[in-house]
């Protein structure tokens, strides 16, 4: 544990130091020796450069998650406050914490909120907003654990009245069996009196889900590609990140989004940190993350086979994205 900051209402529990390194070097052996088709792990993207790019992508014209999800936590969060009564927030994949704040807002206003404990693998949005919510909210204390949500979450501090929040649709960047390892862990986790605050992107026409993840101003094939710069810095590979195209598209069979990278020459790209070389021929391409799209009741069965009990479910005007309240089911 390290009080990095100055302010002593923040502790920064940095899991990640220096371990990361390696982990990445694993991961990128395995995902790149793939066949037929190789992938990368999502979590590459998110370097200081990639956090900022995301933030831009919740910005812009396409991409609708964001202002819908926002729609709904800025309309739902006096209710989600009065029926949960939480004393705590524990967000998974915080970010910049942008819509969270509706949440802190409403539980500084019942007068309840002691703790925000935000857990992400990207340590500078979360330094960040630490400090800033900090200022906002005297005698707020912010517990942060930079980590892998996959991995780290037993090194959350023991809480009461904890309302676990995990937006943004990243659940959806799980694959299937992944999500019900992960929702099922964190039911383990969860006390009778914690709750669950999902975000989960819905199914829809096909052209309105690819724009999202294909915008005109390519900023979301930039993030695509960080992924590449990321691997070229921390393993000292020669991907040629230019000569990578983004493409994204919707599988009707998986209901998810895609997104690769495909190669626009035959080329060997050596990654000496992982210790290999990957051949590339004109056309290949790497997966780097799928985002499921849900139905409401996918939402539903998926939670009750990891253990958790629906208890309300929320859209927005158009429905286009759900936020949902769950508990741990009673044996
Ligand atoms: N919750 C924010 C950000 C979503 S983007 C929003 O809704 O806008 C996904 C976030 O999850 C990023 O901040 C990224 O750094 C983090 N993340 C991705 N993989 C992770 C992992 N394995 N462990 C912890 N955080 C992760
Ligand atoms: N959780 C976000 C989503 O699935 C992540 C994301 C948005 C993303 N745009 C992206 C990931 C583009 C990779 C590429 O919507």
């Amino acid at each position: 544990m390290t009080d990095a900051l100055a302010e002593p209402r923040i502790r920064i529990d940095d899991r990640l130091n220096g371990s990361a390194g390696d982990e990445i070097a694993v991961e990128v052996r395995d995902g790149l020796s793939r066949s037929p088709l190789r992938e990368l792990p999502p979590k590459l993207f998110y370097d200081a450069y990639g956090s900022e790019l995301f933030d831009r992508i919740t910005q812009l014209p396409e991409y609708y998650p964001t202002r819908c999800e926002r729609s709904i936590l800025n309309r739902r969060a006096p209710e989600v406050v009065s029926t949960t009564r939480a004393e705590e927030l524990v967000e998974l994949g915080s970010g910049s914490a942008s819509k969270t704040r509706a949440l802190l807002f409403a539980m500084a206003g019942s007068g309840r909120l002691r703790r925000y404990v935000p857990v992400d693998v990207s340590a500078e949005p979360v330094e960040r907003c630490a400090d800033e919510l900090c200022k906002t909210y005297p005698g707020l204390e912010v517990h942060a654990l930079i980590g892998d949500f996959h991995r780290d979450l037993e090194h959350l501090p023991d809480g009461n009245r904890r309302l676990f929040a995990f937006l943004g649709g990243t659940i959806g960047n799980l694959f299937p069996h992944e999500r019900v390892e992960f929702l099922g862990g964190l039911a383990e986790l969860m006390d009778p009196d914690d709750r669950l605050l999902l975000g989960t992107d819905l199914v829809k026409e096909v052209d309105v889900l690819e724009a999202a993840y294909d915008d005109a101003d390519g900023v979301t094939a930039e993030f695509n590609r960080n992924a590449l710069r990321v691997v070229n810095r921390e393993l000292g590979a020669d991907f040629q990140i230019e000569r990578f195209e983004h493409r994204a598209f919707f599988d009707p069979d998986e209901a998810w989004i895609e997104m690769r990278l495909r190669s626009l020459d035959d080329v060997v790209v050596n990654v000496p940190g992982a210790g290999i070389e990957v051949p590339f021929d004109a056309g290949d391409e790497i997966r780097t993350e799928i985002s499921a799209k849900f139905t409401p009741d996918r939402v539903d069965g998926e939670l009750a086979a990891s253990g958790l009990a629906l208890d309300e479910l929320w859209t927005d005007d158009e429905d286009r994205f759900a936020v949902s309240l769950s508990s741990v089911a009673s044996p």
